[in-house]
């Protein structure tokens, strides 16, 4: 298997971090194809506790080279602070190679981000404000720059130019807020330019050329399935494709090159920000996930909203991922409820759905159908096979893969990387 999409099937924080590690020592290449600092994986190794916004998972094993690529968006001075704290922690950052398509977060993206959500008040998007939408919004509309132009002086400044003229109009006139100058950026961005420089290649040659060579890559998805700008719970998203289609798109590979798709999926669901959340809790189960599962935001810090899990939303990431395989994280914290529900169906004014339904208004308001199943409440974190699990552990793993209609073939019981059960995942050996 040369090539593997792994991807979040739910709304984020899926545990994706952990599972892109872990896998990573099979792996020559790993490569994100979409997002940018908004997105947040914590790996923790040992004693050492990584928090990675940008830089693929895989950096931490020697074996593999990490990409990040043109679907990106870079804000280049977290990506500059994220390469020295991985490296004063040991680890080298010498192998990571950045698309020189990949398109930049510029100042004003930020600032526009924040003063957006202000604008919409309650009807807030919720987003991360690191500049995200602003920046594919840029790139959409062609006035974005990219990393390759910070390498010709002359067209990045003239760039930021044609840019300001409108950014400096909509920050003062529209927002109240301070504006910018192109040598003030020139200033800033340039020297990043210069540090930078040693990552930079066209990766979309070199992941095909791999690729042809049978190397192993696996092309890692930030954020989740619910949050893809198209698939997703719109306009409660992020303004790219975390969706399988968005790693050949955001790679410069072809489709027909992707072997398998693993959705990760939490044993129940987390969302941060705002938007539909059929089985959301606003009761002490809801208080119990969020204390025994640590849901807060990798980064933003902001407290997860929290809820049973929803078949039906699993069904639907099977059919817009194309998943062949399901990982279900963070198993060990249904530990702490004597029975558990599964949301099998949602109703909506008299109607039953088990698929999404077509419009988002029903979403919003469907009333989830549950299914309950007896809960274990032992500790689980100890297991590492299967049949380790108590069986009602594995009744509830082959129930969800009975509704989902493909298997479960990982599954995390805690967060270091021994605590994952390989349960028929195709690994290397
Ligand atoms: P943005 O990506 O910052 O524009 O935020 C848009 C929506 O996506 C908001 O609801 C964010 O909370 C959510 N979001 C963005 N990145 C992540 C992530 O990595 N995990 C979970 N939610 C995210």
């Amino acid at each position: 298997m040369p090539s593997l999409v792994l991807l979040g099937a739910q709304w984020g924080d899926e545990g994706k971090g952990k599972i892109t590690d872990l896998l990573s020592r099979d792996y020559d290449y790993v490569a994100r194809y979409q997002g940018g600092n908004n997105a947040g994986h914590t790996v923790i190794v040992g004693d050492k506790k990584f928090q990675l916004h940008l830089i693929p998972s895989g950096v931490i094993h020697e074996n593999v080279t990490p990409v990040i690529g043109n679907g990106c968006v870079l804000d280049l001075k977290v990506l500059i602070e994220e390469i020295d704290r991985v490296e004063a922690e040991g680890v080298s950052c010498e192998r990571l190679i950045i698309s020189s398509n990949a398109h930049l977060i510029m100042p004003y993206h930020r600032d526009l981000d924040a003063a957006h959500e202000r604008r919409l008040g309650e009807n807030l998007i919720g987003t991360t404000r690191r500049g995200i939408g602003p920046a594919y919004q840029d790139k959409i509309s062609r006035m974005g720059l990219r990393m390759q132009d910070l390498f010709d002086r002359s067209i990045f400044k003239q760039k930021v130019s044609a840019a300001l003229i409108e950014k400096n109009d909509i920050l003062s006139k529209v927002y109240d807020l301070p504006t910018y100058t192109m040598e003030q950026i020139a200033e800033e961005y340039l020297v990043y330019a210069e540090r930078l420089k040693p990552y930079i290649k066209d990766t979309g040659p070199m992941l095909n050329d791999a690729l042809d060579a049978q190397d192993w890559v696996l092309f890692e998805g930030a954020q989740g399935t619910l949050l893809d700008i198209d698939h997703g719970t719109y306009p409660f998203v992020t303004s790219s494709s975390p969706t399988a289609g968005g790693a050949p798109v955001g790679t410069g590979i072809g489709p027909t090159r992707i072997d398998r798709v693993l959705g990760v999926a939490k044993a129940y669901i987390t969302r941060v920000g705002s938007g539909p959340f059929p089985t959301e809790l606003f009761d002490a189960d809801g208080d119990k996930f969020i204390d025994v599962g640590h849901e807060y935001g990798t980064t933003t810090g902001r407290r997860r909203r929290a809820g049973w899990y929803d078949a039906v939303i699993a069904k639907y990431a099977v059919q817009v991922n194309g998943l062949t395989d399901l990982c279900i994280t963070k198993l060990d914290v249904l530990s702490a409820f004597p029975t558990i529900k599964i949301c099998v169906a949602y109703e909506h004014l008299g109607q039953t759905y088990t698929t999404v339904p077509g419009h988002q208004s029903a979403f919003h308001s469907a009333i989830p159908v549950y299914e309950e199943m007896p809960g274990w409440n032992v500790d689980i974190t100890h297991c590492r096979s299967f049949e380790e699990l108590p069986v009602e552990a594995q009744n509830y793993i082959h129930r969800l893969e009975e509704l989902a209609g493909v298997p479960v073939t990982m599954i995390a019981v805690g967060p270091e990387r021994e605590q994952t059960i390989f349960n028929g995942f195709v690994t290397r050996d």
